[in-house]
């Protein structure tokens, strides 16, 4: 992954708050640096505030939160929220996050599903553990970047269920106009080596929208291009 432009205002990592080791940090190289990785974490937070309405009096679902990147940068935000419940399918990461950032308003859940990249062994679900209608803003970077079609609607569903009536998902996926519809590690693609299943797919901005929108969810926003690696941004709503 290629590094985050720097936010205007970055935070100094809080001692306080753990860390996972650099092993256990998604997206490589430049999260290194401490302070890089809690500003990624935090500019996430603001992202959400900003365009899914996170607040302190919110319920977060983080699907496929790693070793908890989006908690930390919320801790250092805005402390806690009401309720932040993280999901990864990595027995490592996840259990790292459970061990140190739990608290009375922070949990972590491991689901054993299926991914060719990350848990290929896993049983074949779309399950997210959540309640329907239970979860105000859900978050998923770089998530759909690594399933296939049948990912994306199945879990696209589930999604459309577990949130609440204005809830909003945060989603990123690798979307370009008038390509094939879902092409797994596509060549040329930018000028990055994608190695190993899933690293990237890529998929057509209709034909995206039109599987979340069978799934049962609708387009708020859209923003091309300006995440990790050259992901757009989604703010999707249930339709
Ligand atoms: C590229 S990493 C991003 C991690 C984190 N969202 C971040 O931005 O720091 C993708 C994550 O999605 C998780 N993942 C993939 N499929 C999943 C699934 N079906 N359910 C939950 N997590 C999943 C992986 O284990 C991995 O931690």
């Amino acid at each position: 992954m290629t590094p985050l432009p720097p936010a205007a205002d970055q935070i100094a990592p809080d001692p306080a708050i753990p860390l996972p080791p650099y092993a256990l940090r998604m997206g490589g190289q430049h999260f290194k640096k401490d302070a890089d990785f809690v500003n990624a974490g935090v500019r996430d937070a603001r992202v959400l505030r900003r365009r899914a309405g996170l607040g302190p009096r919110k319920r977060v679902l983080d699907w496929g939160c790693g070793a908890g990147r989006l908690a930390i940068g919320i801790k250092h935000l805005m402390g806690n929220v009401a309720d932040y419940h993280g999901v990864d399918i990595q027995p490592e990461l996840l259990n790292w996050a459970k061990d140190n950032l739990t608290d009375e308003h922070t949990r972590f859940t491991l689901v054993d599903a299926h991914n060719a990249r990350y848990n290929p062994d896993g049983e074949q679900s779309f399950h997210i553990p959540a309640e329907a209608e239970s979860v105000d803003v859900l978050y998923a970077y770089s998530v759909f970047s690594h399933m296939l079609t049948q990912d994306v609607a199945g879990y696209g569903a589930t999604i459309a269920s577990i949130l609440a009536p204005k809830g909003r998902a945060w989603v990123t996926a690798f979307v370009e106009e008038d390509v094939p519809d879902c092409v797994e590690n596509p060549t040329d693609y930018l000028k990055l080596e994608w190695k190993g299943a899933l690293h990237c797919v890529r998929f057509d901005r209709r034909f995206f929208e039109a599987t979340l929108y069978d799934a049962g969810l609708a387009v708020d926003e859209f923003v091309y291009g300006r995440e990790t690696d050259g992901q757009s941004m989604y703010v999707l709503r249930r339709r």
